[in-house]
């Protein structure tokens, strides 16, 4: 018998406080009118003191199990992708797997930076694929307003935090996530960075000074890089899933800018009415961003059984994965 893996469930935590571009533009030297036309977005949610990349985490499993109809008891498997975990050691996953109550479960942390939930989706399709598991929670949770530099404008008017997580299971139906692209070049590391805090440059009263320990971007090449990855990687599951652009029923691209998802969709051949974008209300929230724009997808109903999806995340590393996914859950629309 050949299995597929399937989403079965799917939940999202976004803290209640917004902070808008007005608001930004009394921290920072920038406008309204700049952050709209680079990246087209409008505001972004910033944790409170008692809202962490844990915290944020289980809310969104919980959402997803009991959307699933599923208990904790059941979960064989806890991934957490993040690049802003509770702690240093020991995992966010381990924290999550308790508080849940997913006592039986294994739990660990990805981290492929943005494109953590993209690689989880991989990770959790090989575990159930091959029958080690049969039901696993994948939370992208990410904090980012943690490691930005509040006094940057180039990088602080681009993130915001939340977390979305899905239920994967073993199914014998035919769909699932059908094709599955990772990559990795890196080269680009310097791109996009934090360089303090880890075995390189421990946390010290010089990296506090140089700030160090603060996110780093080039942008303009990232930029680049984005829109080049983002279109071969849709490209290549779209190819080996045996689907045309027109087929694409939806493209839930990473939500970093607009622009890059506009350019990318444009060469891909994804017309913007199957694009979904909530960067605009959101920012970018790194791992957090495609499962959170998923479940947006399904609660507007953009999502019937059939559906066929292309998902792309990309960000440091450099990583990037795409999957495409024909979706076999049942949602409200279908
Ligand atoms: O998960 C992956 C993470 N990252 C990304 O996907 C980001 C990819 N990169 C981008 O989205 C874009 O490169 C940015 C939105 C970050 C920047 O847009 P850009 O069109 O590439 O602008 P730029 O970096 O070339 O800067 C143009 C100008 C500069 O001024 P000068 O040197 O031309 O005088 C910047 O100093 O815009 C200035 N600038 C700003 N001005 C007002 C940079 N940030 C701001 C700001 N407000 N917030």
């Amino acid at each position: 018998m050949n299995y597929a893996s399937t989403i079965v469930g799917w939940g999202k935590a976004l803290p209640s406080k917004s902070r808008t571009n007005a608001d930004l533009s009394k921290l920072v030297d920038t406008d309204d009118e700049w952050i709209v036309s680079r990246t087209g977005i409008r505001e972004r949610r910033i944790a409170s003191d008692n809202e962490t990349t844990f915290t944020l985490a289980c809310d969104a499993a919980n959402r997803a199990l009991d959307q699933a109809s599923l208990s904790a008891k059941d979960v064989d498997l806890v991934i957490v992708a993040t690049l802003t975990p509770e702690y240093g050691f020991p995992s966010t996953a381990s924290l999550v797997q308790d508080a849940i109550g997913a006592t039986t479960a294994g739990a660990f942390d990805l981290n492929a930076a943005c494109a953590g939930f993209a690689y989880g989706l991989a990770v959790a399709r090989g575990f159930i694929e091959s029958e080690m598991y049969r039901t696993i929670v994948l939370i992208g949770s990410d904090t980012m307003s943690r490691v930005v530099d509040w006094t940057d404008r180039s990088t602080c008017v681009l993130f915001g935090d939340g977390a979305g997580a899905v239920v994967l299971q073993r199914t014998d139906t035919p769909g699932g996530i059908g094709s599955t692209c990772l990559r990795s070049d890196g080269s680009g590391g310097p791109l996009l960075i934090q360089r303090a805090g880890g075995s390189r440059h421990p946390t010290s009263a010089q990296t506090l000074r140089d700030g160090s320990h603060y996110l780093r971007m080039n942008g303009r090449e990232v930029y680049r890089f984005a829109v080049t990855a983002t279109t071969e990687a849709a490209i290549a599951v779209m190819v080996d899933a045996g689907w045309t652009s027109n087929e694409v029923d939806l493209f839930i691209p990473h939500q970093a800018n607009v622009r890059i998802i506009e350019s990318a969709a444009r060469s891909i051949g994804i017309p913007m009415d199957n694009v979904f974008v909530n960067a605009d209300r959101y920012g970018n929230t790194s791992a957090g961003s495609i499962p959170i724009a998923l479940c947006e997808a399904l609660d507007h109903q953009r999502i019937q059984v059939g559906s066929k999806i292309i998902t792309v995340g990309f960000g440091a590393g450099l990583a990037w994965a795409a999957h495409a996914i024909t979706w076999t859950a049942p949602t409200a629309s279908s």
